[in-house]
Parts: structure tokens; C-alpha cells; sequence
């Protein structure tokens, strides 16, 4: 980030439904051209914030995610395309570019898993919303997280605000 960037937000979420109704009111909000770069550590909650968002996205809380981390890109079809990616098992910018998403990258929406391999221009577009376990155990048994977003496009200021 940009040393200008404005101050990362943050959201606390005590338990694993908090994290997702934060993830279903930003997919309310996502339009085609956003990318949405989800960090964290191994099992943070990246793949379960993408579902819930994807099932905003498409209107149905049943719909089935699978966890891209072997196909890679799995797409969904709503008001437009939407990919969810996983780059763990890619080793860079270069591998990224073989799955021929570019032409899409003004099309559609992206949640990316694992986007530190994702090539530097497409960090222009991007929102990251880093997932931090928090270590506190809710009275269901889950576990806190901390989501912190941060992304110095306009666009994200007012998306962010209305998540207040
Ligand atoms: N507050 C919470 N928010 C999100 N997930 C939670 C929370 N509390 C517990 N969990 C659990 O944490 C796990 C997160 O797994 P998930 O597959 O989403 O992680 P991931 O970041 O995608 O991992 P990977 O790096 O392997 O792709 C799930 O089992 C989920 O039920
Ligand atoms: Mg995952």
C-alpha cells in the first residue's frame, strides 16, 4: 500500500456468522471490476468468507462453493461473472496470467485467495480484506476474527462506509 493510503478499517467479528454477514453486505455493494483480495493465514477464513459472499451474490444460500484451491477458478453467473481463485499452488505473477483472466479483470468481480502472487496491476483494482484470528473463543466454538481492509481506491471509501 501506498504511504498515502487512508487508515485501514477495521471490523471485529466474534464468530464465524458475524464474518459472514460482513461478507453477504459487501457482495450487496460489488460491482464488476472490483477485486477483492482476501489474506490470512492457512484456515483464516478466506474460503468461508468468499461462500457467504457468493451466496449473497447469487441470491442463494444454498448454492454450492467448492474451495478453488485445486481447480484454481471456479466462475458463478449472476447480474455478472464473478471468479473466486485460489493462487496458493501458483508460484507468481506469471502463472496468474496463464489462467487468461485478464480480458476479464473490468467484467466481472474477483475474490482471490492467496493474492500475493497476483500481478502488481491488478492490486490497482483491489480491496484487501486481511482475516486475523483474534483467539478468542465464542460460546458456539468459533473463533474470533479481525477483518481489515485495506484499498486506496474512492470506490472503497463509500463501499466500506456503508458497512458501518
Ligand atoms: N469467526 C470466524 N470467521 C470465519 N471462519 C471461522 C470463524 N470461526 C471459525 N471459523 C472456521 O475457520 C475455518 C476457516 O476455513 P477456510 O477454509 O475458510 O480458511 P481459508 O483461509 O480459506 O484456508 P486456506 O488458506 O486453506 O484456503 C472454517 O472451518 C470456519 O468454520
Ligand atoms: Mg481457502
Amino acid at each position: 500500500m501506498p504511504d498515502d493510503a487512508p487508515k485501514d478499517m477495521e471490523i471485529y467479528c466474534p464468530d464465524q456468522a458475524s464474518t459472514e454477514r460482513v461478507a453477504a453486505a459487501l457482495a450487496l455493494s460489488a460491482k464488476a471490476g472490483d477485486i477483492f483480495a482476501l489474506t490470512g493465514d492457512l484456515g483464516a477464513g478466506k474460503s468461508t468468507f468468499a461462500r457467504a459472499f457468493i451466496r449473497k451474490f447469487m441470491g442463494n444460500p444454498n448454492a454450492e462453493v467448492p474451495s478453488p484451491t485445486f481447480t484454481l477458478v471456479q466462475s458463478y453467473e449472476a447480474a455478472c461473472t464473478l471468479y473466486h481463485t485460489d493462487l496458493y499452488r501458483l508460484s507468481g505473477p506469471e502463472d496468474v496470467y496463464d489462467l487468461g483472466l485478464d480480458d476479464e479483470l473490468s467484467e466481472a468481480i474477483f475474490l482471490v485467495e492467496w493474492p500475493e502472487r497476483m500481478p502488481a496491476p491488478w492490486w490497482q483494482n483491489a480491496l484487501e480484506i486481511r482475516l486475523e484470528r483474534e483467539g478468542k473463543i465464542s460460546d458456539g466454538g468459533d473463533e474470533a476474527r479481525r477483518l481489515v481492509f485495506a484499498g486506496n481506491r474512492p470506490r472503497w471509501q463509500a463501499l466500506l462506509q456503508g458497512l458501518l
